[in-house]
């Protein structure tokens, strides 16, 4: 090894101690998607509980006050690894580092796991709409692999809009994943339907989930009839616009906002961009 190669390109700087009152976990995978896409796994510390659909703050330890960003936990509660989808910005203070780690790199997590897209804040009812744009739809990969969710719901109805094609490949895979999970596999063949559409690259399915809500696109495709607050339930995951106008959809459709310590129809969370 030269010693100009000898500089590491890694996102680890190990001379850096951890803060307290954090996690420290090691990277056991990674998958790039795209450019601009990538998931990792990381082990699960012992002593952590959350809710599946929950977030948590993720950092690394390069710096002495290291950044942290909001990551959806996108396995199940029951999982013995914890997954994230991640978008990863050039310039992004943690994802320009972030989207470099390797197997055996430390990640860094706060303990506290919160959230309202969580099936705890909705009430009962019978088609549970999932409605997330980008890496909006990680929540959702927690959620789909959920028994409760299924206990809870008799169909689940997941979209996810994406600019291109190349962009819904995690979502084919985690609703295959589901599909084929051990645990809630059946239910999800049965109760589980999957709606990708993408807005800039030509594709079986295209179109903004607003317009295709408005319209009544979605409804039709899925031959269920329009949106109905007695029977219908929503969790919204993007960028703030997107969550704006989905959820003006909702309350038009007679929908109320709820949250953990207050159910209603439906709730809403933002997908964490940097
Ligand atoms: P569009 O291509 O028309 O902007 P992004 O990658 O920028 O987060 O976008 C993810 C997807 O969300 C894109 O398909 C984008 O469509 C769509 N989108 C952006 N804003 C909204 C919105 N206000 N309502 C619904 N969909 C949106």
């Amino acid at each position: 090894m030269t010693e100009t190669s000898a500089v590491s390109d890694s996102a680890q700087e190990t001379e850096f101690p951890i803060p307290s009152g954090v996690y420290a976990e090691k990277v056991v995978s990674v998958e790039h998607y795209t450019d601009r896409l990538f998931k990792f796994r990381i082990t699960r510390p012992a002593a952590l509980r959350f809710r599946s659909g929950e977030f948590v703050m993720i950092g690394l330890p390069n710096a002495e006050k290291p950044v942290f960003r909001a990551y959806s936990v996108a396995s199940p509660s029951w999982d013995e690894e914890l997954e994230f989808y991640s978008i990863k910005v050039e310039d992004g203070p943690l994802t320009q580092h972030l989207q470099k780690i390797k197997p055996g790199d430390t990640v860094l997590m706060r303990k506290k796991p919160v959230g309202t897209l969580v099936n705890d804040a909705l009430i009962s009812g019978k088609t549970l709409y999932m409605i997330s744009t980008g890496t909006g739809i990680a929540p959702f990969a927690s959620l789909i692999r959920e028994p409760e969710t299924y206990e809870k719901f008799d169909k689940v109805v997941l979209t996810h809009t994406c600019r291109d094609v190349g962009e819904l490949t995690y979502g084919h895979d985690i609703v295959a994943a589901a599909k084929a999970d051990p645990l809630v596999g059946e239910e999800a063949t049965k109760q589980l339907v999957h709606v990708g559409s993408t807005t800039r690259e030509t594709s079986d399915r295209m179109g903004r989930i607003t317009k295709q809500i408005e319209d009544g696109s979605l409804f039709e495709h899925l031959g269920l009839p329009p949106l109905n607050p007695e029977t219908d339930r929503g969790m919204i995951c993007g960028s703030m616009e997107m969550l704006k106008d989905v959820k003006a959809l909702f309350e038009k459709a007679g929908m109320t906002e709820g949250a953990n310590n207050r159910p209603a129809e439906f709730v809403v969370e933002r997908a964490f961009v940097d």
